[in-house]
């Protein structure tokens, strides 16, 4: 199977097995206050992040890009959606385009499309830093990701089976390029351990991506005849994820993803210690479904939940909301428990 054509099956996939929400936000509740004493008009959703200033928190996470005209169609679409919103875009891996000059349209038309946007470009942990800079220069990318698939490519027949040195590669590429470097997951999310290891190399923002929402494990065993389903229920849900990396032993820029889609579990992500939340399958699903005019009703009405949710809370900005208190329970509470992190950090504090 070409490479092209796994792209399509992976959207095709993902699509058909969606969303599941196992991402443990559910275990999260906001403490009610009665007297907030703010007003709607008083909230600001901006954000700033390494020196960049945004509208809003959420941005669109890397998806597609190298599969010919059908991913070229779709990254214009999510790019004229992210420009109209003022929101931050990754493209998916431009490995292919690294490799096959005639895919680079398909990653190309993000920055024609958004020609003053936040583009962020996106590799795996193979990339040497002369293919980092290649596929930054691609699309003139204000960011870098860089994506760490171990389970995804297991579970994958022809998938990597050779996962050494990615540190040190990582190590190089921070070194090597001049635009910020995001090292990202895809669905399995990042415990503290490993954010400490990114955090030693000098990478100062990850992106979670943890478990709970487009399940990478699942989308590769429909695909393949020998089901590795022991994996489909494999990886750290995305609110302790967040926590996780939030608890790590060197501050860094915390993204939240993996299975975001609405704007309670925004405010939770950003609460839990997240600077900004990344959106993969339930936007393309909204694209592909019901076109670029819903998606982008979808969006405004995101942000306007969390305005309103914020105002609930008293929170004028997303720092306010990183200090807004949470009662965790259940799984998470037991989660956050037996790795030594104290929930009384987020029950027993306040919005100043
Ligand atoms: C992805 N994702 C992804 N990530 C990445 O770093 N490079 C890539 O090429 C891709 N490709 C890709 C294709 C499709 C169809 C989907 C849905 C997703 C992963 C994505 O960025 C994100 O980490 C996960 O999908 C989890 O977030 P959601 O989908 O639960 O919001």
């Amino acid at each position: 199977m070409s490479r092209s054509e796994r792209k399509w099956d992976h959207i095709r996939y993902a699509l058909e097995t969606g969303q599941k929400r196992l991402t443990a936000f559910d275990d999260i509740q906001f403490i009610h206050q009665s007297l907030p004493n703010i007003n709607v008009s008083d909230v600001s959703i901006h954000q700033k992040i390494g020196g960049l200033s945004f509208s809003s928190p959420i941005f669109i996470n890397a998806m597609t890009g190298g599969g010919g005209d059908k991913t070229y169609s779709l990254n214009k679409q999510l790019a004229m959606v992210a420009g109209e919103a003022g929101l931050a875009i990754a493209v998916g891996s431009q490995m292919s385009a690294l490799k096959d000059k005639s895919e680079r349209y398909t990653y190309e038309v993000v920055r024609k499309e958004n020609p003053s946007g936040v583009l962020i470009a996106n590799l795996g942990s193979e990339a040497t830093p002369d293919l980092a800079k290649a596929a930054i220069e691609m699309i003139e990318a204000n960011a870098l990701q860089i994506h760490l698939n171990v389970i995804q490519e297991l579970a994958m027949p022809e998938g990597d089976r050779e996962f050494s040195g990615a540190l040190s590669r990582i190590e190089k590429i921070v070194k090597e390029v001049n635009v910020p470097v995001i090292v990202k997951e895809v669905g399995f999310g990042m415990c503290k351990e490993t954010v400490e290891s990114l955090s030693s190399v000098g990478v100062s923002v990850v992106d979670v991506g943890g478990f709970g929402g487009t399940n990478f494990a699942e989308i590769e065993n429909k695909r393949s005849d020998k089901s590795k389903a022991f994996f489909n229920q494999w990886g750290i849900p995305t609110a302790i994820s967040i926590s996780e990396a939030a608890h790590a032993s060197m501050p860094l820029t915390i993204i939240g993803s993996g299975g975001f889609s609405s704007s309670i579990d925004i405010a939770k992500g950003l609460a839990l210690g997240a600077s900004a939340v990344g959106f993969a399958g339930y936007f393309l699903k909204i694209l592909v479904e019901e076109g670029i005019d819903a998606l982008q009703e979808e969006i405004s009405s995101i942000h306007h939940g969390l305005k309103i949710i914020m105002t609930s809370l008293g929170a004028k900005s997303i720092l306010d909301l990183q200090s807004a208190p949470l009662i965790i329970s259940g799984q998470m509470h037991h989660w956050l428990t037996q790795r030594g992190i104290d929930t009384k950090t987020y029950s027993q504090r306040t919005i100043k």
